[in-house]
Order: C-alpha cells, then structure tokens, then sequence
C-alpha cells in the first residue's frame, strides 16, 4: 500500500481532493499509517472528523469502506462471520422430508453442506480479510469504546495477524492487510496493548481557519462574511460552559439551515430561531438564548471588524 501515497502533501491533497480538511499533524499520522501499513488510531471530541477521514481515505484510494460500528455487548460472533442458522434449519428440514433415512454417509455430507461456504454470512472482520479487486479495503472501526474490554482482547489478535480461524472450514488469512482506522469518543479508556499497534492522534475541535476552510469545502454556497460569523460564533459556543458542546457537523448543519432561511448576517432572533442545529440539550438552549446570544454575538463582530 505504502506505494500507492508519496509524501504528507499528497495525502493532504488526496483528502482535500474529497473535501475532507487535513491538518499537518493529521496528515502526517495518516502518511505514516499507510506507508507502515500501522492502524490509524482517532481519539477526540463529537463531529469532529474521525468518522469521516476514512470515508475519504477509501474514496480517495478508490478502495472499498467496511464499516464495523461498535455497540454495548459486540461480540466475536457478529464482528467476524455467523453461520445462517435460520438457511441451515431449512436445509435440515428439505433433507428430513425427502426420506433422509440417517445413513451414514448422508448424514456426513449433509453436515459438511451445512457448514460450507454457502451457509456463511461475512462480517466485516472477515470482509476486510478477503481480497478486493480494487486492493486492500479500508476497515473503519468506528467508536471502539462503546465495545467491552473481551472484544478488545479479540481484536487485538484478529488485527496483529490478520486472519481469523472458522472451525468447520480453516483459517483465512488476508493477502494483504486491510487499511485500518480505529475511533473512539473516549467514554473509556481504550486499552495499553491495542494502542501501541496503533498511531495515535487526538482530534480536538480545529481552530477558526481551519473551521472556515471545513465550511468552504462541506458549505461552499455560503457567502463570506456569513461563514466567518458561524465559525467565530460556534467557536464562542465552544468556549462556553455547556453540557454538549456543538461539533463541526453541527456548524456545517447550522450554516445549511441559515442557507435555507436565507439568512445573509446573524441576529439573536436567527440565532434563537436556528438554535436547535447546533445545541441538542434544553439545558444548554437555555443558557445561550436570548442576552447571552446577543453578548456572544457583540463579541464576534467586535472579533471580526476590520481593526
Ligand atoms: N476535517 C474535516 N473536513 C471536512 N469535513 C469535516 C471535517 N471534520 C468534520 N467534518 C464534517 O463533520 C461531519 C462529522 O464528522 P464525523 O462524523 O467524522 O465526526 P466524528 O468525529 O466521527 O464524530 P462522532 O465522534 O460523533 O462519531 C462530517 O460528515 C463532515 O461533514
Ligand atoms: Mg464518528
């Protein structure tokens, strides 16, 4: 794989390509993950990027995405391949009615049958260890803490050797590893020994350019001076103390409703109008509407007047 991305530049370009906004930093960690065939581990705040960066990895290498989202009480099992229970049970029942009488070599093949191939449904685990045309795939482990500490365990094996083990047909072993990224929110800790197979970064809300050249790629149709007042002033919101703080999905959501409403300036009526696209908790609405709006929008053109 390694040969396919030359340099950090490119992988920025290769990103912004698919209008996904690269930092250095991230960059260089996504660079050196490809190239040392390492998985990607992204650790950091809500919306902000985690997810998306291996959708545009894969559509920027013209690879295939496997998705394996994690959940509360994933196991094994559904990570990597089951057999079709409800397909087999049918099976059973076609051989029992056409005089399956129980001799012996009957019954070996219709069990061999049963635990063939065809009877196998591929998780992604096991997706990403077969082939592709197109090359290796890139294997999106999304939000790995809300997972249990066994499965990490798991999976930490299923990814230090890359082939996993079905007793009824053999072990499968990937030609070429998958492309992996690994994401978490941090609701726990992610275990020692999976991150140092991994690199590491932390995503953290960008900065205000940053933000604004997100907005310019994800929200082109918005007008200048527009963008720049929903980035200062969702970078406000940031600074506050609030319960959920908005993430950049949210000040791309907000920028398209303002769109919609053909809104051309913010004013606290349109900021408690459309308030609901970036706060997601009455608490947190509460505290922001009305004078504290206005405050914070004061502070914003204060920030953004030509000095
Ligand atoms: N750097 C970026 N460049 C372009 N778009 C971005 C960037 N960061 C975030 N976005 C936008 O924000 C949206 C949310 O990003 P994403 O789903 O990847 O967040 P996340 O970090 O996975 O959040 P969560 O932790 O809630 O899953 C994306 O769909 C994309 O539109
Ligand atoms: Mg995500």
């Amino acid at each position: 794989m390694g040969g396919t991305v030359g340099s950090i530049d490119e992988v920025q370009q290769l990103l912004s390509g698919q209008n996904y906004v690269c930092g250095r930093a991230l960059a260089t960690v996504t660079f050196l993950s490809l190239r040392l065939g390492k998985p990607l581990f992204l650790e950091g705040e809500p919306g902000t990027g985690k997810t998306e960066i291996a959708k545009a990895i894969a559509a920027a290498l013209g690879r295939r995405l496997i998705r394996l989202q994690c959940y509360e009480g994933l196991d094994a099992a559904s990570a990597v391949y089951e057999w079709n229970f409800a397909e087999q049970m049918i099976a059973i029942r076609t051989a029992e009615a056409v005089g399956f009488e129980g001799a012996g070599a009957d019954r070996t093949a219709l069990k061999d049958e049963l635990f063939s191939p065809e009877y196998l449904i591929e998780r992604p685990l096991l997706q990403a260890m077969r082939p592709q045309v197109e090359g290796p795939p890139v294997l999106l482990i999304d939000e790995l803490d809300r997972t249990d500490e066994p499965f990490e365990a798991f999976l930490l094996e299923a990814l230090s050797d890359f082939q996993v083990t079905i007793p009824e047909l053999g072990t499968i072993r990937a030609e070429a590893p998958p492309i992996v990224v690994i994401t978490s929110n941090r609701t726990r800790e992610v275990h020692d020994a999976l991150k140092r197979r991994c690199l590491y970064h932390w995503v953290d809300y960008p900065s205000f350019d940053r933000e604004l050249d997100i907005l310019h790629a994800r929200a082109p149709e918005a007008a200048e001076t527009l963008s720049r007042e929903i980035v200062a002033f969702v970078q406000k919101l940031r600074a506050q103390d609030l319960f959920k703080k908005p993430g950049v999905a949210e000040t791309i959501d907000w920028a398209k409703c303002l769109l919609a409403l053909d809104v051309i300036d913010l004013s606290p009526q349109v900021i408690a109008d459309t308030i609901g696209a970036l706060l997601k908790y009455q608490d947190d609405i509460q505290r922001i509407e009305g004078s504290e709006a206005k405050r914070l929008l004061d502070e914003v053109r204060a920030e953004l007047a030509p000095a």
